[in-house]
C-alpha cells in the first residue's frame, strides 16, 4: 500500500511538471486529486486495513495529499505569471512611434478673407445684409442705370438663366453684388416710405461673369459691396470711410489714392489704390512698377439708382463701393493664378 502511494505520488508529480495551462491543469486536478482518484481510492479503502496497517497507510496517504495540493497550488502560480508575461509581451505598446497626424478641415481662404472684410466692417457699425444670386435684368441692371443696351454692359459678360418671353428682362446670375443696393434700399425705405431710415450696410456674395477663364479672370469671384445713404452724406464720408478701412486691413501707415473712373449707377465714380504692400510702393512686377494696387470701385449713389431705391435723391445722399476679396488674397500673397480658387487642390487649400 505504502508503495502504491509512494507511486502515486511520483506520477502526479511527473506529469504536472509537462502541465502548461489553466485547462491542463484543471484536468490533472480531477484525475489526481478529484474524487475517483488513485490516491482517493486509498482513503476510501483504509476501512479494509487491519489496525495496525490503518495509522499508517492513512498518515502517508495525507502526507501524499498535501505534497500533491500544495505543488498544484505552485503549478498554478507558474502558470499564471506566465500567462501574464505572455500578454504584456504580446500588447506591448511603443510609446516612441510617432503618433499619426490629425487632418482638420478648415475654411477656404476666400471664406477667410470674407470674414476679415466683414469682421472690420462690422467694427466701423456696418451690419450684414445677404442677397439672392438669381436676379433679374431690371435689378441687376436697369434700375442701376444701366438701360437696356447700354455699353457699360460689356464690362460685365452676363449667364443668363431665362430669356425666353421676358422680353427686356430676363433671368441671369447677378454679374455684381450692387443689386443688393436695390432690394436693402426698398427693404428699408418700405419700414418708412415717407421718411425712410439711414443704411450702412455690407454685402457680401457670389458673384458670376460669363468670361473665358484665365489666370486673371474666372467665371465666379466673391464681392464686398458697402452702401451708406442718409441725409449729409458727402465725398469726404466716401474717403473717410474708406480709408480707415484701408488702414485697418492693410497696416495703419498703407498710403491710398483715388481715381477718377466711371460706373453707371455712381457719380461721381472713383476707384481706390493701396499703396503696393509688396515693394512699398517702390515698383515691382505685383504693382506693373506703379507702386499702387487697385482694391475698389466706388462713387457717390447715382440719384437714379437713390429714387428706384425708395429714397428721395434731393433730401438723401450716400455712397458705394464694391471690392474683391480674391483680389485682395492674390494682392497679399502673390498668388499668381485666380483658378487656384475653384481647383480644390489642397495644396493650395492647405496653405491657408
Ligand atoms: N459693381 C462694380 C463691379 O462689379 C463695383 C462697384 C463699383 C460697386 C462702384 C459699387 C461702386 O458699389 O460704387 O465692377
Amino acid at each position: 500500500m505504502l508503495d502504491k502511494l509512494n507511486e502515486i505520488e511520483k506520477t502526479a508529480l511527473e506529469t504536472l511538471n509537462v502541465v502548461k495551462d489553466q485547462a491542463a491543469l484543471d484536468s490533472w486536478r480531477v484525475a489526481n486529486v478529484g474524487r475517483s482518484s488513485p490516491l482517493m481510492q486509498v482513503f476510501a479503502e483504509l476501512g479494509k486495513l487491519s489496525k495496525e496497517e490503518r495509522p499508517v497507510v492513512g498518515a502517508a496517504a495525507n502526507r501524499v495529499k498535501v505534497a500533491l495540493e500544495s505543488a498544484l497550488t505552485e503549478r498554478a502560480e507558474v502558470i499564471k505569471a506566465a500567462a501574464l508575461a505572455k500578454s504584456l509581451e504580446e500588447d506591448a505598446l511603443d510609446v516612441t512611434l510617432p503618433g499619426r497626424s490629425v487632418h482638420l478641415g478648415r475654411l477656404h481662404p476666400s471664406t477667410q478673407q470674407l470674414r476679415r472684410v466683414l469682421d472690420i466692417l462690422a467694427d466701423m457699425g456696418f451690419q450684414v445684409y445677404t442677397s439672392r444670386e438669381v436676379e433679374t435684368d431690371e435689378i441687376n441692371f436697369q434700375l442701376l442705370n444701366f438701360p437696356p443696351n447700354h455699353p457699360a454692359r460689356d464690362m460685365q459678360d452676363t449667364f443668363f438663366v431665362e430669356a425666353e418671353g421676358r422680353g427686356d428682362n430676363p433671368i441671369l446670375l447677378r454679374t455684381h453684388t450692387s443689386p443688393g443696393q436695390i432690394h436693402a434700399m426698398r427693404e428699408y425705405a418700405a419700414m418708412n416710405p415717407e421718411s425712410p431710415p439711414p443704411i450702412r450696410i455690407a454685402l457680401p456674395g457670389m458673384c458670376f461673369r460669363y468670361e473665358q477663364i484665365t489666370a486673371r479672370s474666372e467665371i465666379q469671384f466673391n464681392q464686398v459691396e458697402g452702401l451708406v445713404v442718409g441725409e449729409n452724406i458727402t465725398l469726404a464720408d466716401l474717403k473717410g470711410t474708406l480709408i480707415d478701412f484701408a488702414r485697418r486691413m492693410f497696416g495703419q501707415n498703407v498710403r491710398t489714392r483715388f481715381r477718377a473712373s466711371y460706373f453707371p449707377f455712381t457719380e461721381p465714380s472713383a476707384e481706390m489704390d493701396v499703396e503696393c504692400f509688396v515693394c512699398g510702393g517702390k515698383g515691382c512686377a505685383v504693382c506693373k512698377d506703379s507702386g499702387w494696387l487697385e482694391i475698389l470701385g466706388c462713387g457717390m449713389v447715382h440719384p437714379v439708382v437713390l429714387q428706384n431705391g425708395g429714397y428721395d435723391p434731393t433730401r438723401y445722399s450716400g455712397f458705394a463701393w464694391g471690392m474683391g476679396p480674391e483680389r485682395q488674397l492674390m494682392l497679399r500673397y502673390k498668388i499668381d493664378d485666380i483658378r487656384y480658387f475653384w481647383g480644390n487642390d489642397l495644396r493650395f487649400l492647405e496653405q491657408f
